[in-house]
This record gives structure tokens, C-alpha cells and sequence, in this order.
């Protein structure tokens, strides 16, 4: 039964800890759920508040959830629009190759971004903002190239706020989402 303890991280812990408690209860949320918004929900709760309980630069994220393609756009240019997030109101849609969602849409590959300023085309949906991590949710890689379909989007108000803990695991998360989903 889904609970609301599941979004409660024990002081203290790692931010391996931290995320690998996300991907538990995550699993358990999907386990018998595959609609998409539901699940986008869910982690972006699981994600605010695992950050919310470790230590700087980690507790400064201002922004967690997602992008989806939205489908109104696949037969023009592609293009994303705001999915489940935690955090301030955000921009609605962003166009593939446009500030870091935009690039990670284009190009499938996760976008860790230690000073927003230095990324060129950043679009600044809340200036407090100053670095972030887009990671991409690729549906059927095996074989023939994959389709993107969401990616998830984490912003900090502190520079350096992520690094290759951070990236390997929401890449996990990118993993259990694209497989968890009906899309
Ligand atoms: N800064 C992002 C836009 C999305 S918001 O941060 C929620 C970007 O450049 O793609």
C-alpha cells in the first residue's frame, strides 16, 4: 500500500543512501502502476525530498521533476512540456536543442551543469537557479536508436550542486521510469 513514510529519509544518511532509498520505494510505487503522470509524481516527491535531507550543496535544489514530449508537437518540431515537478512554477514547454532540456531531449545524453551562466542558450526559469542536471527517459534503446520520451530535471541554487553520483543514479531512475511507463 503506498504510504506517505516512503518520502521520509533518515538524517544522516549518503546521497548514495539517499538515492538508493529513492529507487527502492520507487519500484514499489510502480509495482502494479504504469501511468506515467502518477509515476512522474511520485518521484518528483521521492526526489525533493531526499535532496531536502542531506547536506549542502544537495538541500539548495530549488527544482526537481519533469519534461515530456509533448505529443501535440511530434508531427511539427519536437518539443517538451512541463511534467510532475516539485519547486516553483516553471517554463511550459522548451523546444528539443533549446537551454539544458533542450539539449538532453536532442541529443539523449544526460547534461550536468556545474554553472548555468557557462551554458549557452540556459534558459532561466528561475534566476536563482545556478547549476542543474537534465538526464533523458529513452524508451526501446535495444538495437535501433531509442525515442526520447521525458527527462528529468534537477536545479540548485548553489554552483557545483551535482556531480557523477548524482548522474549515475538518476540515470538509474531514467532507467526504471522508461521500463515502468506506459508512454
Ligand atoms: N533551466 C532549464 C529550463 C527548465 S527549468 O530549469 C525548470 C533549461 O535551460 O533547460
Amino acid at each position: 500500500m503506498v504510504h506517505a513514510d516512503a518520502s521520509n529519509f533518515a538524517e544522516g544518511i549518503t546521497k548514495e543512501q539517499a538515492y538508493t532509498q529513492v529507487l527502492l520505494q520507487a519500484e514499489g510505487l510502480f509495482d502494479g502502476q504504469r501511468n506515467w503522470v502518477c509515476n512522474l509524481a511520485n518521484a518528483a516527491s521521492l526526489l525533493w525530498h531526499a535532496y531536502k535531507s542531506l547536506p549542502s550543496p544537495s538541500n539548495q535544489v530549488n527544482w526537481a521533476g519533469f519534461y515530456v514530449l509533448d505529443p501535440k508537437s511530434i508531427q511539427s518540431k519536437p518539443q517538451l512540456i512541463l511534467g510532475p515537478f516539485q519547486g516553483k512554477v516553471a517554463c511550459q514547454t522548451i523546444a528539443f536543442g533549446k537551454g539544458v532540456c533542450g539539449a538532453a531531449a536532442e541529443s539523449q545524453t544526460t547534461q550536468l551543469v556545474p554553472d548555468v551562466e557557462q551554458f549557452p542558450g540556459h534558459i532561466a526559469c528561475d534566476g536563482d537557479s545556478r547549476s542543474e542536471i537534465v538526464v533523458p527517459i529513452v524508451v526501446g534503446k535495444d538495437g535501433e536508436a531509442g525515442k526520447l520520451v521525458a527527462i528529468i530535471d534537477i536545479d540548485c541554487a548553489d554552483l557545483h550542486g551535482f556531480d557523477n553520483v548524482d548522474k549515475k543514479y538518476l540515470e538509474k531512475l531514467a532507467e526504471l521510469l522508461a521500463r515502468s511507463c506506459d508512454w
